[in-house]
């Protein structure tokens, strides 16, 4: 079954995604060669539960964290380790809470330090066609209009490989609602888009081929090749005319350009 929103819960939506992109702005501002992730899945719970939330993905379905963070070849569901970063990792953060009774649920891919231009493109080509896929996201389309976006930018114009085994998703006052949104498909297929349907869509997207397994601790996902994997994320509702991105993304920028030790392929500006 799928859950519409009145205006009014999805303005309280819009209070629970801003603060998943605020958590990741946080760690944007501490990102660099020697923090653990494990240290910033501490700071991730302690900044959710400073602003009257909790982390939303600690033991849900048993999984033992308030985050996922994947480094390099992990695609998603990474457990924050007590290991350092290292110059020339990518890292995807994945965050969610619940305020007021309901979910966020973003993610933003970082580089520490230069991964060659290989994977700056990954990164930009990922995070472009999550906005492709958000362009579809308005009333009278179908989901499969957002999943066709998403593939036809990556698959068919870079030649990545798009992963089929996760999707997005439905997200309200659970983290998992109806519909899946998958990155692949055809236009015209799949759940009619309506006012009021928030969606999380989130690209997966590796440099290589598709295919990924899941670790023997029933979590972590990689890349059968083990070439890396970049995964962007944002909350939207859809409309008409226009969907309304309830993340933002655009204080994460700015923390990500004030860091020198993240490359965002952008030049730093030069002192004056
Ligand atoms: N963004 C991921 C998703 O939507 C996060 C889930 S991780 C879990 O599926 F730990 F909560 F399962
Ligand atoms: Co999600």
């Amino acid at each position: 079954m799928i859950h519409y929103k009145t205006p009014a819960e999805v303005e309280l939506m819009r209070d629970s995604a801003r603060l998943v992109s605020k958590t990741l702005a946080e760690v944007a501002k501490v990102l660099k060669p020697g923090v653990t992730t494990l240290e910033l899945d501490k700071l991730i719970a302690e900044f959710i539960r400073d602003n009257d939330a909790v982390p939303s993905f600690l033991n849900y379905r048993g999984y033992p964290f308030s985050s996922c963070i994947s480094v390099n070849d992990v695609v998603v569901h990474g457990f924050p380790r007590n290991e350092a970063l290292r110059e020339g990792d990518i890292i995807s953060v994945d965050i969610g809470v619940i305020k007021k009774g309901w979910h966020g649920d973003h993610a933003y891919t970082f580089a520490i330090g230069d991964p060659g231009p290989a994977v700056m493109q990954l990164i930009r080509v990922t995070k472009e066609a999550l906005y492709k896929g958000i362009e579809k996201a308005v009333a009278g389309g179908r989901v499969g209009d957002i999943a066709n976006a998403i593939q036809e930018h990556t698959e068919k114009k870079y030649g990545y490989g798009v992963v089929r085994e996760l999707v997005g998703h439905g997200l309200g006052k659970h983290l998992h609602e109806e519909p899946q949104v998958p990155n692949y498909g055809r236009r015209g297929t799949g759940a009619k888009l309506k006012e009021g349907l928030v969606l999380a869509i989130e690209p997966m997207i590796n440099l290589g081929k598709r295919e990924v397994y899941t670790e023997s601790d029933g979590w972590t996902v990689r890349t059968n090749d083990h070439h890396p994997s970049v995964h962007f994320e944002h909350d939207v509702c859809v409309k008409k005319g226009k969907a309304d991105i309830l993340s933002d993304y655009s204080i994460i920028e700015a923390a990500e350009l004030a860091n020198p030790h993240l490359f965002t392929g952008q030049a730093a500006a030069l002192p004056s």
